[in-house]
């Protein structure tokens, strides 16, 4: 087993880093939307080695995060005149691109497709550790595959340590769930993944088309665009539901539910919090920050069941619905 450090980031640790990375290591970093777990994007025996530690499926290809414009070319085919528009406005920021890949990109790191997805983040830290590393990082989110995303620098120790040399402590991420994952199709944008980019706000550059499997359930024989949508994810041991009930009517249906059955937790949207409420946030925005923390900590508790009021799906919302359908394996009860 690896000694796993834990350090927080500084010029020191940033250069400790990207030592580490530079030899072909995996390091934890923070971006602003989840932790990542980094490594040479363009370097196949240090892309397998995320592979290896967060026992992730070898087809699920990975985001790869550069800290300036001049690390595009080199990766991709072209660059499409509304990539540059949206670049403009959204970089460095939770929004990853889809491109045709050039040779330069091993198949490892793009899961086998013929695209990339790029992300610049806004993170201070990711930042300083891409451009001191001079070459981009592929990072998937740095839990075990399956598990809620790590927002803390603690929630990345507790499903990697010992099997990752560093972690970079950047604090609590400031967005929560991951970036908005997109692809250009004839001039439009689908969007893959929901995330802080909403789709209001790209419907200002093009029209905007929210791919199915973001917000359903994908029947047998369907594929997903993209492979991440088609794997269980976000969960943590307790079954997750998600409730079509708000405000009182939530509050009633999870007491009679706790009245009968053990070991209940209910996360209502500002709801008080007593007995077995715990509130994830009135607005989107605290719900995307808050959400994975207090699925991990429904574990810690030892919920067995975990019901959560559905939120409401404008703007941000949808990601956060789109997280939660996942946790929930898509079940929704109508109260
Ligand atoms: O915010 C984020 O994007 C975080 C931080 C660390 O940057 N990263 C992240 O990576 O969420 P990951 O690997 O957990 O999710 C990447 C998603 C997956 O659903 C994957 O299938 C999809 O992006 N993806 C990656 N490359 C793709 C491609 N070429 N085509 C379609 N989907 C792709
Ligand atoms: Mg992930």
């Amino acid at each position: 087993m690896l000694e796993t450090r834990l350090l927080p980031f500084d010029r020191d640790s940033a250069n400790q880093a990207a030592e580490f990375l530079k030899y072909g290591e995996v390091v934890a970093i923070p971006t602003e939307t989840v932790y990542g777990l980094a490594a040479n994007a363009l370097n196949e025996n240090a892309v397998r080695k995320i592979f290896k530690a967060k026992g992730r499926p070898q087809d699920n290809p990975l985001i790869v995060h550069i800290s300036s414009m001049k690390m595009l070319p080199p990766l991709v085919r072209e660059v499409p005149e509304l990539a540059n528009r949206l670049a403009e406005q959204f970089w460095g920021g939770p929004l990853t691109m889809i491109f045709a890949k050039s040779n330069a990109v091993p198949n490892v790191t793009s899961g086998g497709l013929n695209t990339v997805a790029v992300r610049m983040p806004a993170n201070e830290a990711a930042r300083e550790i891409i451009k001191k590393c001079g070459f981009p990082l592929a990072a998937p989110s740095a839990n075990i595959s399956g598990k809620p995303s790590p927002t803390t620098a603690r929630h990345v120790f507790e499903d990697l340590n010992g099997k990752i040399p560093l972690i970079i402590d950047g604090g609590d991420c400031e967005v929560g769930v991951e970036s908005t994952v997109i692809c250009f199709e004839r001039g439009k944008i689908r969007i893959l993944r929901p995330g802080a980019v909403t789709a209001e706000m790209l419907s200002e550059f093009a029209e905007v088309i929210v791919d199915k499997a973001a917000v359903e359930e994908l029947r047998k024989g369907e594929s997903a665009l993209s492979p991440g949508m088609k794997y269980k994810h976000y969960s943590p041991k307790a079954d997750v539901y998600i409730v079509n009930a708000h405000g009182e009517e939530f509050v009633r249906y999870c007491t009679k539910r706790a009245r009968t059955e053990n070991n209940v937790l209910a996360l209502g949207a500002g709801v008080a919090e007593n007995g077995i409420f715990l509130d994830y946030g009135e607005n989107a925005q605290l719900q995307a920050q808050r959400l994975f923390s207090l699925l991990r900590k429904a574990d810690e508790l030892g919920a067995k069941t975990v019901l959560v009021e559905l939120p409401d799906r404008s703007g941000m919302g949808l990601a956060v619905y789109n997280r939660l359908l996942r946790a929930a394996a898509f079940r929704v009860i109508e109260v």
